[in-house]
């Protein structure tokens, strides 16, 4: 009943400069997809940017193959995402549109993009990152809570659900592994939202995890508490990174440590009974976007670039 899942490469923003498509170009990479998962998450194709480009323009080509070889290797597919501050177009960034205008065009965008893919897909991350690090609703840099207020959320997760009734819906964040003031945001508004009969279904920890962070060590408790609220759970975007020595090799030790990262994070999953989807965010690493998005870290996925299983894969492996 757990789906294990890996994000799908393409479209990343610096990673993907040195590398064509890797989903489109690389048949080794491909067959360890198919092979050795049953989930698969766009890692940017489903995002605004790429699959909205312009106001009147959808482009779904990266993502229907997505979804398209997930059908054909019958893998669950995990949407993401439809309300963010990230990776939106400049034509919706930079729009000038009234709150009207913007509250139709999320509309249309939820509508369309849920709809095309109603009944293939397990799980939509409706809502990405809402809050910051103090468990504030991020009123400034996301477009849509600061046009139209925090309103637009519970919208969001309706349009959604009006749009394919038989997807899960959920909330998904980094740094809410551990109870702390951004989970507690998050405990907080699902309780109100369901209370008031919004159709938010899950709850996820993405779980970017760094060696350099420790283990956030109550992480079973804090599935746990959302699972009591009647909620999905999930891991989705799970990798470990680390800072390796000058070589550019991680230790033994480091690698180990690594290791136990992936399996305390699987065993929280599997002890919680409603987390049925569990993601690790790319591999290998020379696809994973770590390396250009944190200086000097990298080495976070579970398998090197020449698709050899590195100690995380079997300690995941051990787990299961
Ligand atoms: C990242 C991708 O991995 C990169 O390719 C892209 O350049 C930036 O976004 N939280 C999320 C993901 O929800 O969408 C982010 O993915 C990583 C952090």
């Amino acid at each position: 009943g757990l789906a294990i899942g890996s994000a799908v490469a393409g479209g990343g923003h610096h990673e993907d400069a040195q590398y064509p498509d890797p989903f489109t170009s690389d048949q080794p990479y491909r067959d360890v997809l198919s092979s050795e998962f049953s989930s698969l998450s766009p890692e940017n194709q489903m995002k605004w940017e790429y699959i909205h480009p312009q106001r009147d323009t959808y482009d779904f080509e990266a993502a229907d193959r997505i979804v398209d070889f997930a059908e054909r290797n019958v893998q669950e597919v995990r949407g993401h995402t439809l309300l963010w501050h990230s990776q939106n177009p400049d034509w919706l960034e930079n729009g000038d549109f009234t709150p009207e205008q913007l509250r139709d065009i999320l509309h249309e965008h939820i509508s369309t993009v849920v709809g095309r893919y109603a009944g293939r897909i397990e799980q939509w991350d409706v809502a990405n990152e809402i809050f910051d690090g103090n468990g504030q609703l991020r009123t400034q840099d996301n477009i849509w809570i600061r046009e139209l207020g925090p309103g637009i959320i519970a919208d969001a997760f309706r349009w959604a659900h009006e749009a394919d009734p038989s997807a899960k819906l959920f909330f998904n964040d980094y740094g809410v592994e551990a109870i702390n003031a951004k989970s507690d945001a998050y405990y907080e508004l699902t309780r109100q939202l369901r209370a008031e009969g919004v159709p938010v279904e899950g709850f996820s920890a993405q779980a970017h995890l760094n060696l350099e962070d420790g283990f956030p060590a109550d992480l079973t408790r804090n599935l746990q508490r959302f699972a009591d609220l009647g909620l999905e759970t999930a891991i989705t975007e799970l990798d470990v990174r680390l800072t390796p020595p000058e070589s550019g090799t991680p230790t033994e030790e480091q690698l180990a440590e690594q290791a136990d990262y992936y399996a305390r994070t699987l065993q929280a999953c599997l002890r919680v009974r409603t987390c049925h989807s569990f993601t690790v965010w790319g591999l290998p690493d020379k696809y994973s976007w770590v390396p250009s998005t944190f200086p000097e870290q990298g080495a976070a996925t579970i398998m090197w670039d020449d698709f050899t299983r590195k100690p995380a894969y079997h300690s995941l492996l051990d787990t299961l």
